[in-house]
């Protein structure tokens, strides 16, 4: 995020601005999730595999019990999602796709060559319950949600956030245009969410923090 509290710019556009060090924070991240969670739009702008390059990170996950690569999920409502995504092109570790019967039979077809799909007949995905899905189908205990920030959101509106890790950097872009931490909604989130800061580090000229997120009950 850079310092007036913006992920990217007006055409969410996949940009580059901060560290190697944050690059690499986000990969331990990654590491250390049974799972790791995206949203359809960052999928799309960052054409990410999410997979673990670095061996060690992937020893370490194994020393801990877990499979060498987290599981990747996708989030998606409208289910149009380009099976010639990068993330399709890696087979490092299965892919699972919770969306709706929105998803056009076409892309129904081509996604199910390279990933599971849970498709509901609700309008959108209940995440709760994709949640619990993970849980009991995929044996999933730890999420790691790379975002973006409307699926953040979603989640923070359904208290599914346990932790925030959040990198400051050395930027300000401004424009109402580009979205904030938790996206361009001008709604208030329901309530406001109390974090808990547990950890934070400075590295040259970023700030890496992470806060406990506080739940309702
Ligand atoms: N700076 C950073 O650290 C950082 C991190 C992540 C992302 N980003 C940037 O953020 C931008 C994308 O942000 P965003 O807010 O547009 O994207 P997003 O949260 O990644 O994706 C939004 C899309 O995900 C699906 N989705 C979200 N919530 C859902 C839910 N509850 N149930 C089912 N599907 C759900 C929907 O897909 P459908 O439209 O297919 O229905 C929705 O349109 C990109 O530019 C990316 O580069 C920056």
């Amino acid at each position: 995020m850079t310092l007036d509290g913006k992920i990217t710019t007006k055409n969410f556009t996949a940009v580059d601005f901060t560290s190697r060090e944050d690059k690499m924070h986000l990969l331990r991240q990654r590491a250390l999730g049974d799972a790791v969670l995206i949203g359809h739009s960052t999928l799309k702008h960052d054409n990410v595999r999410l997979g673990v390059p670095h061996p060690e990170l992937r020893e370490a996950r194994v020393a801990r019990g877990q499979t060498d690569y987290p599981l990747r999920v996708i989030v998606s409502n409208e289910g149009r999602i380009d099976s010639n995504l990068k993330i399709f092109q890696s087979e490092v570790s299965p892919i699972v796709i919770f969306s709706t019967l929105r998803m056009p039979v076409r892309y129904q077809k081509l996604l199910r060559q390279k990933a599971t799909l849970h498709l509901s007949d609700a309008r959108s995905v209940d995440l709760a319950w994709m949640l619990q899905q993970l849980r009991s189908e995929y044996r999933v205990r730890s999420v790691a949600c790379e975002g973006g920030a409307t699926l953040f959101r979603n989640l923070l509106e359904e208290d599914l956030v346990d932790q925030l890790n959040l990198t400051i950097a050395p930027y300000m872009f401004g424009g109402a245009a580009a979205p904030t931490l938790t996206g361009l909604s001008k709604d208030f989130l329901p309530r406001s969410i109390r974090c808990s800061l547990t950890d934070m580090r400075i590295v040259a000229e970023e700030c890496f923090l992470t806060y406990r997120i506080k739940h309702r009950r």
